[in-house]
């Protein structure tokens, strides 16, 4: 047997990589249901999932579950679309390993001490600036332009846009860093995290192996290129409007409104719209792939994947009726809320400081800064506790 063919398949030779995101991903899933049973109660109880508990489930599933697969499957997938090898098998595990220790990091300091997950986010972005700098060595080498090189790129963007956002809200809880615009930074973390990362990976994805598991001859369609770039413009034009609107926490001190406030509507209002022509277009994709199948219908997760596309699609169609039917009396959009419940400074949550910067924080913010009154002030406004 020649030396060419003893050679391992590029697919063999990440395995071990990939495999190891997979199997943290789903232990840490199997760690979200368990914290869930516990957890859940208490946020039911709370009214808001913007607190510790909440935070800790969010990024139990978005971050350890969600992000930690799809990092791993990108691998697989970038190899198997661009017919070519990994860049870096060293510094996929090197990534891995800061991803981990962030992690680990953040959901530490979001229950205990807002510096520690200020230092984790830190980490957590070094693992997702060396995932970009692999993924993207891998597409440069190959020179190859398609749908894919172009998706996942936008949605590492957003995934680093998210890391970026999350760590800087970590410095305004810790230190006071822009409290100002905490609120503004949520939301676009949000939008970023949630609809450029995950579901703008989830598109572009889909656009190969959905035909590939049905086994349809349909052919990946021009439209691709404006589905995926719709769907990113209207996400990024959802972090712009959260920018351009008093923000949706008024507790975290958003600031006066001034004259770009009247552009969040807006740029909300056809960000919104922008999404649901992208996923509207996607699900009479669908429908051409099921057309087309060749062979016996696929079972189980494929069929149930196939049907959550459409049902995300008409639960964002029914939030988005609900945001414009509740415009103001001019009939002016409010704007968005923010996608998770939000308690903020209105529901239970955290305090708000009484004094000048009116931000709220989670625990540590405010856990030593009692004074005579037994009001809490935030670590910005009383730096000694006074
Ligand atoms: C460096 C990484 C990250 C850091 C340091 C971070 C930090 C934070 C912080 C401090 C909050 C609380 C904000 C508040 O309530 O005012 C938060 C909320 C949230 N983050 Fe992240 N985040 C990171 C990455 C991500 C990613 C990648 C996603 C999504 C894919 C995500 C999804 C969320 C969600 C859904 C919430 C709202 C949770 C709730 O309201 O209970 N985060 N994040």
């Amino acid at each position: 047997m020649s030396v060419a063919t003893r050679k391992e398949p590029p697919n063999l030779r990440i395995l071990k990589l990939t495999f190891l995101h997979f199997a943290t991903g789903m232990a840490l899933y199997l760690a979200a249901l368990a914290a869930a049973v516990w957890l859940v109660p208490d946020l039911v109880r709370l009214g808001s999932a913007r607190n510790p508990e909440g935070w800790i489930l969010a990024h139990l599933l978005l971050i350890g579950f969600a992000t930690t697969v799809a990092m791993g499957a990108s691998f697989q997938i970038t190899q198997v679309i661009l017919r070519t090898s990994l860049f870096s098998r060293g510094l996929g595990y090197v990534q891995y390993g800061f991803h981990m220790l962030g992690f680990f990091g953040l959901l530490a300091g979001l229950f205990a001490d807002m510096r520690l997950a200020v230092a984790g986010g830190a980490c957590l972005l070094a693992g997702g600036v060396l995932y970009a700098v692999n993924l993207g060595a891998t597409m440069a080498r190959r020179r190859e332009r398609n749908l894919f090189v172009f998706g996942s790129g936008l949605s590492v963007l957003a995934l680093l846009a998210a890391m970026l956002l999350g760590a800087a809200m970590g410095l305004s809880f810790a230190y006071g860093w822009n409290a100002v615009h905490h609120g503004r930074m949520f939301g676009s973390h949000l939008w970023s995290g949630i609809g450029g990362w995950l579901a703008g990976l989830i598109l572009v994805y889909s656009f190969k192996l959905l035909p590939m598991f049905y086994v349809s001859r349909k052919k990946l369609p021009r439209s691709s290129y404006a589905i995926v770039g719709l769907h990113h413009l209207g996400v990024w034009l959802q972090v712009a409007a959260q920018w351009g609107s008093p923000g949706p926490d008024p507790g975290s001190g958003a600031g006066r409104p001034g004259l770009a406030d009247s552009i969040g509507p807006w740029l909300d209002d056809i960000g919104t719209i922008l999404l649901l022509i992208a996923w509207g277009w996607f699900a009479v994709y669908l429908l051409q792939v099921r057309r087309l199948i060749g062979g016996k219908q696929p079972v189980g997760a494929v069929k149930v994947a196939f049907w959550l596309i459409p049902a995300v699609g008409v639960l964002f169609l029914a939030w988005s009726v609900l945001k414009w039917a509740g415009a103001d009396g001019d009939g002016r959009p409010r704007r968005s809320p923010p996608l998770s419940s939000s308690g903020g400074s209105r529901g239970r949550s955290w305090p708000t400081c009484p004094r000048s910067c009116r931000s709220s924080g989670g625990r540590t913010a405010f856990a030593a800064r009692k004074t005579k009154s037994r009001r809490p002030f935030c670590r910005t406004c009383c730096p000694k506790g006074a």
